[in-house]
């Protein structure tokens, strides 16, 4: 019964304030090492989620959404700078001192290696639009200091800096890879989610003359982004051709190669890896740089919020049915492949034993990954690709004492320094089992993430 156990880990994890449901934890891992997996982060909390709206447990994510919305909604001091309202926590947790309960935030103040959670927002804003459509609950958004949070996340992520692309510049780590893994600049991940975010911001603003500047500048950026991502993101054998034979040192608006991406620089692997009926995005773009990575999770995403096309999305699922060994395996799904090797490992990881290659993040399989893979192979009539990584995921996780990540190529190893009892592991199985097996799960998902949302983005 490994969904019942999946659910038993899942009201285990359950965070209290004043006595009320705010979040769960992100393990239940007794012997756990690592100080900070029995707080709630927001990105861990979102599968937990979308388990609960489908659960008619609606209450427990306002309160999440309540909970962290008074979190972000405080100007901190943080090293001379003033932190932006708009920004919010990677997690938090709730400390009883001297009889009263305090809840402790972690903004990137306390995690390993400083690191910015740029993605929290944006996950908030998208479930807090997941939480309207599903309950029908629109007073909730309509409220003042909701409305008022909403402001200040779009005034911090639509703010002008130094840009010439509508993408969003991230620093490293600044998302589910949390750790140096040469994701700085523009990631996929990022970039997909600040879409989403995006046009889910687009249906909660109210209707006021103050906020009719904002819709129409948000408007024009996720036009921009998604045209972006098409353009300089997307792969097929087609653009790898013209990129295999790209010129150099065009000067200019009219040029092709626009970012001055050297043909030499495209990696060995490349050759062979797409047929005339794959593609995916490409994991990140800049100047003289294309990161020909994939991510898992950005081209999920990417396919859920309506960012590739109908025919781009069946490709991307193509590419996962040639390259089923490498980028699924014995547990799905593999969180990026290629993994780094050798000096290239050693110079863009900062030498991170927990990251060596394919382990973690730097190639691991993550069994939370399954959710957004069975939906996304739905939503776009892959329904044998969902159930066969369903069916490998069933056979093994509860039994493997549900850890967070596998090792391996294959992935077929428990991983090393994995957590056993990771909620989004259990939580990822409850949402592919649910959107197979439940009709009624499947179109709440959809309306939930994708409906509206795809309005002209294809
Ligand atoms: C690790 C993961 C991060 C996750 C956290 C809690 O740091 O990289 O994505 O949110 O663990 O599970």
């Amino acid at each position: 019964m490994p969904i019942q156990s999946a659910y038993e880990l899942l009201n285990r994890s359950l965070i209290y304030h004043q006595g009320r449901p705010v979040g769960t934890a992100a393990a239940c891992d007794e012997s756990v090492v690592a100080a900070n997996y029995n707080e709630c982060f927001v990105r861990d909390f979102v599968p937990s989620a979308l388990v609960f709206l489908m659960t008619d447990r609606h209450e427990i994510v306002r309160n999440f959404l309540e909970t962290v919305m008074h979190l972000s909604g405080h100007q901190h001091v943080m090293k001379g700078h003033k932190r932006s309202m708009g920004l919010m926590p990677a997690s938090f947790h709730v400390v009883t001192e001297n009889g009263e309960e305090k809840v402790i935030t972690d903004f990137g103040d306390r995690a390993i290696g400083r690191v910015t959670p740029v993605d929290s927002a944006m996950w908030w804003m998208i479930l807090l639009r997941a939480y309207v459509v599903t309950t029908g609950d629109r007073t909730f958004a309509e409220r003042e200091d909701v409305q008022r949070c909403i402001s200040h996340i779009l005034d911090l992520y639509l703010r002008e800096r130094f840009e010439s692309s509508p993408t969003l510049l991230v620093p490293d780590a600044a998302f589910m890879i949390d750790r140096r893994m040469a994701v700085y600049g523009y990631p996929l991940e990022i970039q997909a989610l600040y879409y989403g975010m995006l046009l889910a911001a687009r249906e909660l603003l109210v209707d006021t003359e103050s906020n009719k500047k904002i819709i129409g500048d948000l408007t024009a950026i996720s036009n921009a982004l998604v045209e972006h991502l098409q353009h300089y993101y997307w792969i097929d054998r087609k653009r790898f051709n013209q990129m295999h034979r790209f010129e150099s040192e065009q000067f200019g608006r009219d040029v092709v190669n626009v970012l001055n991406v050297y043909p030499e620089s495209i990696p060995g692997w490349m050759d062979g890896w797409l047929d005339a009926r794959s593609g995916y995005m490409v994991g990140n773009v800049g100047p003289g740089r294309i990161d020909f990575r994939f991510f898992a999770q950005g081209n999920l995403l990417s396919i859920l919020f309506g960012i590739t096309t109908g025919e781009q999305a069946q490709r991307v699922m193509n590419l996962y049915l040639n390259h089923w060994d490498e980028l699924v395996g014995e547990m799905p799904v593999k969180i990026l492949y290629p993994a780094m090797v050798g000096e290239k490992w050693r110079f863009s990881t900062g030498s991170d034993p927990k990251n060596v290659p394919y382990s973690y993040h730097n190639g691991g399989n993550w069994p939370v990954l399954l959710w957004p893979f069975v939906t996304a192979a739905v939503r776009v009539g892959r329904l044998e690709l969902a159930e066969q990584a369903l069916n490998i995921m069933t056979k093994r996780l509860k039994n493997d004492n549900w850890p967070e990540y596998y090792d391996g190529r294959r992935g077929d190893l428990v991983g090393r320094r994995a957590n056993f009892f990771q909620i989004w592991s259990a939580t990822g199985l409850i949402i592919a089992n649910e959107v197979l097996d439940n009709p009624e799960s499947c179109a709440l998902l959809d309306k939930a993430l994708i409906n509206g949302l795809t309005e002209g983005g294809n």
